[in-house]
Protein backbone atom coordinates (compact mmCIF):
# COMPACT_ATOMS: atom_id res chain seq x y z
CA UNK A 1 0.00 0.00 0.00
CA UNK A 2 1.20 3.29 -1.25
CA UNK A 3 0.87 6.44 1.29
CA UNK A 4 -0.89 8.73 -1.27
CA UNK A 5 -1.70 8.34 -5.14
CA UNK A 6 -3.27 11.54 -7.02
CA UNK A 7 -5.89 11.58 -9.80
CA UNK A 8 -5.55 14.61 -11.94
CA UNK A 9 -8.65 14.87 -13.50
CA UNK A 10 -11.71 13.95 -11.76
CA UNK A 11 -13.89 13.28 -14.85
CA UNK A 12 -15.26 9.92 -16.08
CA UNK A 13 -11.90 8.19 -16.27
CA UNK A 14 -10.75 9.68 -13.30
CA UNK A 15 -14.18 9.09 -11.07
CA UNK A 16 -13.52 5.53 -12.27
CA UNK A 17 -9.81 5.30 -10.67
CA UNK A 18 -10.50 6.89 -7.54
CA UNK A 19 -13.57 4.50 -6.42
CA UNK A 20 -11.34 1.39 -7.70
CA UNK A 21 -8.77 2.57 -5.74
CA UNK A 22 -11.04 2.99 -2.56
CA UNK A 23 -12.01 -0.09 -3.27
CA UNK A 24 -8.68 -1.84 -3.62
CA UNK A 25 -7.23 -0.10 -1.07
CA UNK A 26 -3.62 0.86 -2.92
CA UNK A 27 -3.04 3.86 -1.16
CA UNK A 28 -4.14 5.13 2.23
CA UNK A 29 -5.00 8.60 0.56
CA UNK A 30 -6.12 9.29 -3.12
CA UNK A 31 -6.06 12.68 -3.65
CA UNK A 32 -8.45 13.82 -7.10
CA UNK A 33 -7.59 17.33 -8.57
CA UNK A 34 -10.00 19.31 -11.18
CA UNK A 35 -10.66 22.61 -12.16
CA UNK A 36 -14.29 21.91 -13.03
CA UNK A 37 -16.64 23.52 -12.93
CA UNK A 38 -15.06 25.97 -15.12
CA UNK A 39 -15.95 29.64 -14.13
CA UNK A 40 -17.34 30.97 -17.57
CA UNK A 41 -16.45 35.03 -17.51
CA UNK A 42 -19.81 35.91 -19.42
CA UNK A 43 -22.07 34.56 -17.36
CA UNK A 44 -24.09 36.88 -14.49
CA UNK A 45 -22.30 37.44 -11.32
CA UNK A 46 -24.30 34.79 -9.03
CA UNK A 47 -23.91 32.09 -11.40
CA UNK A 48 -20.31 32.66 -10.95
CA UNK A 49 -20.35 33.08 -7.46
CA UNK A 50 -22.54 29.45 -7.59
CA UNK A 51 -19.87 27.96 -9.96
CA UNK A 52 -16.82 28.86 -8.07
CA UNK A 53 -18.60 27.27 -4.73
CA UNK A 54 -18.85 23.72 -6.76
CA UNK A 55 -16.38 21.24 -7.24
CA UNK A 56 -16.29 18.17 -9.61
CA UNK A 57 -13.89 16.38 -7.76
CA UNK A 58 -15.09 17.48 -4.46
CA UNK A 59 -18.81 16.02 -5.12
CA UNK A 60 -17.44 13.05 -6.89
CA UNK A 61 -15.08 12.11 -3.20
CA UNK A 62 -18.01 13.00 -0.91
CA UNK A 63 -20.41 10.39 -3.24
CA UNK A 64 -17.56 7.47 -2.95
CA UNK A 65 -16.53 8.50 0.49
CA UNK A 66 -19.84 7.85 1.66
CA UNK A 67 -20.25 4.42 0.20
CA UNK A 68 -16.66 3.08 1.87
CA UNK A 69 -18.61 1.60 4.89
CA UNK A 70 -19.74 -0.54 2.07
CA UNK A 71 -17.13 -0.91 0.19
CA UNK A 72 -15.73 -1.69 3.55
CA UNK A 73 -12.96 0.59 2.57
CA UNK A 74 -10.92 3.27 5.22
CA UNK A 75 -9.00 4.41 2.32
CA UNK A 76 -9.08 8.76 2.71
CA UNK A 77 -9.72 10.83 -0.06
CA UNK A 78 -9.06 14.27 -0.82
CA UNK A 79 -10.83 16.44 -3.44
CA UNK A 80 -10.40 20.05 -4.98
CA UNK A 81 -9.98 22.47 -7.77
CA UNK A 82 -6.23 22.94 -7.18
CA UNK A 83 -3.56 21.41 -6.88
CA UNK A 84 -2.41 21.37 -3.67
CA UNK A 85 -3.89 18.27 -2.38
CA UNK A 86 -1.34 16.38 -4.72
CA UNK A 87 1.53 17.26 -1.92
CA UNK A 88 3.73 14.44 -1.78
CA UNK A 89 1.98 11.85 -3.68
CA UNK A 90 3.95 8.70 -4.67
CA UNK A 91 2.29 7.92 -7.69
CA UNK A 92 0.21 10.23 -10.26
CA UNK A 93 -2.53 9.19 -12.39
CA UNK A 94 -2.76 12.07 -15.13
CA UNK A 95 -6.61 12.05 -17.04
CA UNK A 96 -6.63 16.19 -17.42
CA UNK A 97 -7.99 16.70 -20.36
CA UNK A 98 -10.60 17.07 -23.27
CA UNK A 99 -11.95 13.63 -24.58
CA UNK A 100 -12.92 13.11 -28.35
CA UNK A 101 -16.71 13.39 -28.57
CA UNK A 102 -18.84 13.07 -31.39
CA UNK A 103 -19.80 15.67 -33.35
CA UNK A 104 -23.53 16.51 -34.54
CA UNK A 105 -22.72 14.85 -37.55
CA UNK A 106 -21.60 11.38 -36.18
CA UNK A 107 -18.02 12.77 -36.95
CA UNK A 108 -15.58 12.79 -34.39
CA UNK A 109 -11.86 14.51 -33.91
CA UNK A 110 -9.10 12.31 -33.78
CA UNK A 111 -6.74 12.16 -31.13
CA UNK A 112 -4.42 14.82 -32.47
CA UNK A 113 -7.04 17.20 -32.89
CA UNK A 114 -7.43 17.43 -29.12
CA UNK A 115 -3.48 18.31 -29.21
CA UNK A 116 -3.95 21.91 -29.20
CA UNK A 117 -6.34 22.17 -25.90
CA UNK A 118 -4.80 19.42 -24.19
CA UNK A 119 -1.03 20.83 -24.73
CA UNK A 120 -2.42 23.62 -22.50
CA UNK A 121 -3.73 21.55 -19.87
CA UNK A 122 -0.69 19.58 -19.62
CA UNK A 123 1.45 22.84 -19.24
CA UNK A 124 -0.80 22.72 -15.98
CA UNK A 125 -0.37 19.51 -14.99
CA UNK A 126 3.00 19.15 -15.09
CA UNK A 127 3.20 22.75 -13.22
CA UNK A 128 1.29 20.82 -10.59
CA UNK A 129 3.56 17.60 -10.14
CA UNK A 130 6.65 20.13 -10.19
CA UNK A 131 5.10 21.91 -7.54
CA UNK A 132 3.77 19.58 -5.08
CA UNK A 133 4.74 15.87 -6.12
CA UNK A 134 7.88 15.70 -8.23
CA UNK A 135 9.00 13.06 -7.56
CA UNK A 136 6.00 10.60 -8.31
CA UNK A 137 6.14 8.17 -10.48
CA UNK A 138 3.84 9.22 -13.27
CA UNK A 139 0.65 7.56 -15.44
CA UNK A 140 -1.14 9.30 -17.63
CA UNK A 141 -3.32 8.40 -19.89
CA UNK A 142 -4.76 11.69 -21.59
CA UNK A 143 -4.61 11.95 -25.17
CA UNK A 144 -3.13 12.57 -28.01
CA UNK A 145 -1.66 9.68 -25.69
CA UNK A 146 1.86 10.05 -26.93
CA UNK A 147 2.25 13.78 -27.44
CA UNK A 148 0.96 14.07 -24.10
CA UNK A 149 3.55 12.23 -22.61
CA UNK A 150 6.53 13.79 -24.26
CA UNK A 151 5.06 17.04 -23.17
CA UNK A 152 5.46 16.02 -19.82
CA UNK A 153 9.13 14.39 -20.33
CA UNK A 154 9.66 18.01 -21.74
CA UNK A 155 8.11 19.99 -19.10
CA UNK A 156 9.86 18.10 -16.16
CA UNK A 157 12.86 16.00 -17.24
CA UNK A 158 11.65 12.86 -14.96
CA UNK A 159 14.34 9.83 -14.75
CA UNK A 160 12.96 7.60 -17.73
CA UNK A 161 11.46 4.78 -14.89
CA UNK A 162 9.20 7.51 -13.52
CA UNK A 163 6.81 8.48 -16.31
CA UNK A 164 4.88 6.07 -18.46
CA UNK A 165 1.88 6.49 -20.44
CA UNK A 166 -0.99 4.03 -20.47
CA UNK A 167 -1.97 3.00 -23.81
CA UNK A 168 -0.86 -0.38 -24.31
CA UNK A 169 -2.91 -2.11 -22.10
CA UNK A 170 -5.79 -1.14 -23.51
CA UNK A 171 -5.26 -1.58 -26.73
CA UNK A 172 -4.07 -5.00 -25.61
CA UNK A 173 -7.16 -5.62 -23.96
CA UNK A 174 -9.74 -4.90 -26.51
CA UNK A 175 -7.36 -6.91 -29.18
CA UNK A 176 -7.39 -9.75 -26.48
CA UNK A 177 -11.35 -9.54 -26.00
CA UNK A 178 -11.87 -9.67 -29.83
CA UNK A 179 -9.88 -12.71 -30.55
CA UNK A 180 -11.38 -14.20 -27.22
CA UNK A 181 -14.48 -14.10 -28.87
CA UNK A 182 -13.63 -15.26 -32.27
CA UNK A 183 -11.70 -18.36 -30.67
CA UNK A 184 -14.56 -19.20 -28.25
CA UNK A 185 -12.95 -19.32 -25.15
CA UNK A 186 -12.08 -17.30 -22.13
CA UNK A 187 -10.60 -13.85 -22.09
CA UNK A 188 -7.93 -15.13 -19.67
CA UNK A 189 -6.64 -17.16 -22.27
CA UNK A 190 -5.28 -14.89 -24.44
CA UNK A 191 -2.37 -13.21 -24.44
CA UNK A 192 -1.65 -10.15 -26.51
CA UNK A 193 0.49 -6.92 -27.54
CA UNK A 194 -0.40 -4.25 -29.13
CA UNK A 195 2.70 -1.70 -29.83
CA UNK A 196 3.46 1.52 -30.95
CA UNK A 197 1.75 5.10 -31.19
CA UNK A 198 -1.80 4.74 -29.44
CA UNK A 199 -3.28 5.82 -32.51
CA UNK A 200 -4.60 4.02 -36.02
CA UNK A 201 -0.94 3.12 -36.57
CA UNK A 202 -0.93 0.97 -33.82
CA UNK A 203 0.82 -2.62 -34.25
CA UNK A 204 -1.05 -5.64 -32.91
CA UNK A 205 1.79 -8.13 -32.75
CA UNK A 206 0.44 -11.52 -34.16
CA UNK A 207 3.40 -13.46 -33.54
CA UNK A 208 3.10 -12.52 -29.99
CA UNK A 209 -0.76 -13.58 -30.00
CA UNK A 210 -1.04 -16.66 -27.93
CA UNK A 211 -4.17 -18.79 -26.74
CA UNK A 212 -3.61 -20.58 -23.62
CA UNK A 213 0.22 -20.55 -24.49
CA UNK A 214 -0.48 -21.74 -28.17
CA UNK A 215 -0.19 -19.65 -31.58
CA UNK A 216 -3.33 -17.57 -32.10
CA UNK A 217 -3.43 -18.92 -35.94
CA UNK A 218 -4.24 -22.38 -34.18
CA UNK A 219 -8.00 -21.09 -33.08
CA UNK A 220 -8.29 -17.92 -35.66
CA UNK A 221 -7.99 -18.10 -39.51
CA UNK A 222 -5.76 -15.34 -40.51
CA UNK A 223 -7.97 -13.45 -42.82
CA UNK A 224 -10.16 -12.81 -39.21
CA UNK A 225 -7.52 -11.83 -37.24
CA UNK A 226 -6.75 -8.93 -39.95
CA UNK A 227 -9.90 -8.50 -38.98
CA UNK A 228 -9.57 -8.05 -35.61
CA UNK A 229 -6.19 -5.72 -35.79
CA UNK A 230 -8.43 -4.04 -37.51
CA UNK A 231 -11.19 -3.44 -35.21
CA UNK A 232 -8.09 -3.06 -32.61
CA UNK A 233 -6.68 0.05 -34.44
CA UNK A 234 -9.90 1.74 -34.62
CA UNK A 235 -11.62 0.32 -31.10
CA UNK A 236 -11.75 3.57 -29.01
CA UNK A 237 -13.28 5.45 -32.26
CA UNK A 238 -16.03 3.03 -31.98
CA UNK A 239 -17.07 3.29 -28.36
CA UNK A 240 -16.84 6.93 -29.14
CA UNK A 241 -19.41 6.78 -31.89
CA UNK A 242 -21.59 5.12 -29.61
CA UNK A 243 -21.34 6.81 -26.44
CA UNK A 244 -22.09 10.33 -28.13
CA UNK A 245 -20.85 12.10 -24.79
CA UNK A 246 -16.90 11.65 -24.76
CA UNK A 247 -14.68 8.50 -24.96
CA UNK A 248 -14.22 5.20 -23.67
CA UNK A 249 -13.74 5.35 -19.62
CA UNK A 250 -13.88 1.79 -18.05
CA UNK A 251 -11.45 0.02 -20.10
CA UNK A 252 -8.79 2.93 -19.69
CA UNK A 253 -8.85 3.31 -16.08
CA UNK A 254 -8.72 -0.15 -15.58
CA UNK A 255 -6.05 -0.67 -17.72
CA UNK A 256 -3.87 1.79 -15.58
CA UNK A 257 -5.18 0.06 -12.44
CA UNK A 258 -3.10 -2.61 -14.14
CA UNK A 259 -0.04 -0.32 -14.17
CA UNK A 260 -0.57 0.70 -10.43
CA UNK A 261 -0.78 -2.93 -9.24
CA UNK A 262 2.47 -3.63 -10.89
CA UNK A 263 4.25 -0.78 -9.73
CA UNK A 264 3.40 -1.20 -5.99
CA UNK A 265 3.29 -4.80 -5.39
CA UNK A 266 7.00 -4.87 -7.34
CA UNK A 267 5.21 -7.75 -9.06
CA UNK A 268 7.14 -6.81 -12.34
CA UNK A 269 4.42 -7.74 -15.15
CA UNK A 270 4.90 -7.10 -18.42
CA UNK A 271 2.87 -4.77 -19.94
CA UNK A 272 2.76 -3.21 -23.40
CA UNK A 273 3.32 1.06 -22.36
CA UNK A 274 4.59 4.42 -23.66
CA UNK A 275 8.14 4.72 -22.72
CA UNK A 276 10.84 6.32 -23.79
CA UNK A 277 12.98 5.22 -26.26
CA UNK A 278 17.02 5.74 -25.64
CA UNK A 279 17.90 3.62 -28.94
CA UNK A 280 15.91 0.56 -28.37
CA UNK A 281 13.67 -0.64 -31.51
CA UNK A 282 16.50 1.97 -33.42
CA UNK A 283 14.34 4.72 -31.81
CA UNK A 284 16.11 7.98 -29.71
CA UNK A 285 14.32 10.48 -27.76
CA UNK A 286 10.57 9.69 -28.28
CA UNK A 287 7.66 8.13 -26.41
CA UNK A 288 6.47 4.49 -28.06
CA UNK A 289 4.09 1.75 -26.71
CA UNK A 290 6.98 -0.85 -25.89
CA UNK A 291 6.79 -4.10 -23.69
CA UNK A 292 8.37 -3.10 -20.38
CA UNK A 293 8.60 -4.64 -16.72
CA UNK A 294 6.51 -2.41 -14.63
CA UNK A 295 7.37 -2.39 -10.65
CA UNK A 296 7.96 -0.57 -7.63
CA UNK A 297 10.45 1.84 -9.52
CA UNK A 298 8.30 2.07 -12.44
CA UNK A 299 9.58 1.30 -15.59
CA UNK A 300 12.38 -1.45 -14.69
CA UNK A 301 13.52 -2.72 -17.89
CA UNK A 302 12.33 -1.85 -21.64
CA UNK A 303 12.05 -5.07 -23.59
CA UNK A 304 12.65 -5.50 -27.26
CA UNK A 305 11.01 -8.12 -28.71
CA UNK A 306 12.00 -9.77 -32.34
CA UNK A 307 9.13 -8.88 -34.84
CA UNK A 308 8.11 -10.42 -38.46
CA UNK A 309 9.08 -8.37 -41.54
CA UNK A 310 5.59 -6.80 -41.47
CA UNK A 311 5.26 -6.02 -38.10
CA UNK A 312 9.12 -4.30 -37.68
CA UNK A 313 7.58 -2.37 -40.94
CA UNK A 314 4.03 -1.49 -38.66
CA UNK A 315 5.95 -0.29 -36.00
CA UNK A 316 8.45 1.82 -38.15
CA UNK A 317 5.04 3.81 -39.73
CA UNK A 318 3.91 3.76 -35.82
CA UNK A 319 7.32 5.27 -35.02
CA UNK A 320 6.49 7.70 -37.52
CA UNK A 321 3.58 8.88 -37.06
CA UNK A 322 4.19 9.79 -33.25
CA UNK A 323 7.35 11.47 -34.22
CA UNK A 324 5.15 14.08 -36.42
CA UNK A 325 2.78 14.80 -33.74
CA UNK A 326 5.65 15.61 -31.24
CA UNK A 327 7.31 17.71 -34.01
CA UNK A 328 4.22 19.27 -33.75
CA UNK A 329 4.47 19.60 -30.06
CA UNK A 330 7.79 20.91 -30.72
CA UNK A 331 6.31 24.14 -32.51
CA UNK A 332 3.73 24.66 -30.40
CA UNK A 333 5.61 24.64 -26.75
CA UNK A 334 9.19 25.49 -28.19
CA UNK A 335 11.67 22.87 -27.33
CA UNK A 336 13.93 20.04 -29.95
CA UNK A 337 12.38 16.93 -30.83
CA UNK A 338 15.15 13.90 -30.17
N1 LIG B 1 -6.13 20.12 -14.39
C1 LIG B 1 -6.85 19.04 -13.94
N2 LIG B 1 -7.96 18.61 -14.55
C2 LIG B 1 -8.38 19.26 -15.63
C3 LIG B 1 -7.69 20.37 -16.16
C4 LIG B 1 -6.54 20.80 -15.48
N3 LIG B 1 -5.81 21.85 -15.90
N4 LIG B 1 -8.38 20.81 -17.26
C5 LIG B 1 -9.43 19.99 -17.41
N5 LIG B 1 -9.44 19.06 -16.43
C6 LIG B 1 -10.41 18.02 -16.18
C7 LIG B 1 -11.79 18.36 -16.71
O1 LIG B 1 -12.44 19.32 -15.89
C8 LIG B 1 -12.47 17.00 -16.71
O2 LIG B 1 -13.23 16.79 -15.53
O3 LIG B 1 -10.08 16.79 -16.80
C9 LIG B 1 -11.28 16.01 -16.74
C10 LIG B 1 -11.33 15.08 -17.94
O4 LIG B 1 -12.41 14.27 -17.76
P1 LIG B 1 -13.47 13.93 -18.92
O5 LIG B 1 -13.77 15.15 -19.70
O6 LIG B 1 -14.60 13.19 -18.29
O7 LIG B 1 -12.63 12.95 -19.87
P2 LIG B 1 -12.29 11.40 -19.64
O8 LIG B 1 -13.25 10.57 -20.39
O9 LIG B 1 -12.07 11.15 -18.20
O10 LIG B 1 -10.90 11.33 -20.44
C11 LIG B 1 -9.75 12.00 -19.95
O11 LIG B 1 -8.25 10.54 -21.11
O12 LIG B 1 -8.70 8.87 -22.68
C12 LIG B 1 -8.30 10.18 -22.48
O13 LIG B 1 -9.07 11.27 -24.48
C13 LIG B 1 -9.27 11.15 -23.10
O14 LIG B 1 -7.80 13.04 -22.88
C14 LIG B 1 -8.95 12.41 -22.34
C15 LIG B 1 -8.62 11.90 -20.94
Amino acid sequence: MLNKIGVIGAGYIGGVLVQELVRRGYAKTVAATDPAPFVNSDDPPEKREAARKQSVAKGKALDILEGTPLLRSDVEVLAGRDYDILQGADLVINTAGVPRKARPDGSFPSREELLEINLKVTGQVADGIAQYCKDAIVISIANPLDAIVYTLHKKLSPPKNKLVGMAGVLDSSRYRYFVAKAAGVSVENVEALVLGGHGDTMVPVRSCTRVAGMPVETFVPADDLAALEARTRKAGGEVVGLLGFGSAFVSPALSALEMVESIIYDKKRIVAACALLEGEYGVDGLFVGVPVVLGANGIEKVIEVDLTDSERSGLDASVNAVRKTCEEVDRMIGASVG
